[in-house]
């Protein structure tokens, strides 16, 4: 059945990709983005789609979000997807961060109540904080460091106190869900010195410049290619239900690849997907607080969403090549 849905930040990368996957599965969809990092570019194949609405507005201001449920004529499910994302900002505008992550998740929760609309979490793997146990299961236990140490848990805590805002809302009656992407990757992500990873490796073969690896390049991620994170979001909008018959409400789920790789393997893959026009590799920079691993326990997104992730590392980025060299 056809679903009214708002997805807020969905002019981002992983939001995009969303909207054109309700689109496809024959729902009307509202964005609603201010464009802070996001772009129409993203949302080019889709842009005169008849049920694609986008409003231009800041997810914190109420009116901004009211205007998208006029649009649909009422909401069956957000997906709140705007933040600010990307790990230079975390220090940078740590006051930024915390005001539009979590003011946006309660002004797009409570408007979730108020449309008595199904609501989905964009969390992330950093509201585990530096909690180092691996792999990190669904409800593993947040662990902060000292404040004044740097700012980097600015993004992670305040993650986390979206999902404690979203436990508080399912005890009050909502039915909503938690997904957290393990570093998402594709063709359209960007690669400049806010960006993330992979698109910053691309960015280095495009432009022939050598490819910069944070720290000594041991420390591990879960790439997971954008098709599988956005199944996963899909997933956790559309089933009213578990395939195990629970009840979603409440519930979190890591989605990340269990292809544990560490930076300088990324790197070399990179580099050998894109065959001659390899760069060469150097150590150095990072980011005060970067965790050493990073890895899923995703069990539960299987059992509860039939999702697992498809794409091998080396496919995915064979894919994110092939993009660049034919564009969008
Ligand atoms: N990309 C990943 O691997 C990853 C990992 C963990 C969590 N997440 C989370 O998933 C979500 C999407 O991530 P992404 O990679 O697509 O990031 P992104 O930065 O590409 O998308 C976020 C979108 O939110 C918009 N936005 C920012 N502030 C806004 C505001 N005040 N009002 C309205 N829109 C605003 C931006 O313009 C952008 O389009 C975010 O919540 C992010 O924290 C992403």
């Amino acid at each position: 059945m056809s679903q009214r849905v708002v997805v807020t930040g969905g002019a981002g990368f992983i939001g995009a990709a969303l909207v054109q996957r309700l689109l496809t599965e024959g729902h009307h969809v509202a964005v609603l983005d201010n464009f802070w990092r996001g772009s129409m570019t993203n949302l080019q194949s889709v842009s005169q789609h008849a049920h694609l609405t986008v409003v231009e507005g800041d997810v914190t201001v109420e009116d901004d979000l009211d205007r998208c449920a006029q649009a649909l004529g009422g909401v069956d499910l957000v997906h709140h997807l705007a933040a600010i994302n990307g790990t230079k900002w975390f220090d940078e505008a740590a006051l930024e961060v915390i005001d539009v992550n979590i003011n946006g998740t309660l002004a797009a929760l409570r408007k979730a109540q108020t449309w008595g609309a199904r609501f989905v979490l964009a969390s992330s793997p950093e509201a585990f904080g530096q909690n180092e146990t691996m792999p990190l299961r669904s409800e593993e236990s947040s662990d902060f460091p000292p404040a004044s140490l740097h700012q980097r848990f600015s993004y992670g805590a305040s993650k986390y106190l979206g999902e404690v805002a979203v436990q508080h809302a399912v005890r009050n009656g909502l039915d909503a869900r938690i997904v957290r992407p393990f570093n998402a990757y594709g063709a359209t992500m960007l690669g400049d010195a806010y960006g993330q990873v992979v698109g910053m490796f691309f960015h280095a073969v495009v432009h022939q410049q050598p490819m910069r690896i944070h720290g000594d390049g041991l420390q591990t991620r879960s790439m997971t290619y954008i098709d599988d994170t956005v199944e996963g979001f899909y997933l956790a909008g559309a089933l009213d239900e578990g395939l195990d018959g629970g009840s979603l409400a409440g519930r979190s789920f890591n989605i990340g690849s269990t292809e544990e790789v560490s930076m300088r393997f990324l790197a070399e893959s990179v580099n050998h997907v894109v065959g001659t026009m390899a760069v060469d590799m150097v150590l150095g920079g990072g980011y005060p607080g970067d965790s050493q691993r990073r890895l899923p326990e995703n069990s539960g997104a299987l059992a509860s969403l039939g999702w697992v992730p498809r794409t091998s590392l080396q496919e995915g980025l064979a894919k994110v090549w092939s993009a660049l060299q034919t564009g969008p």
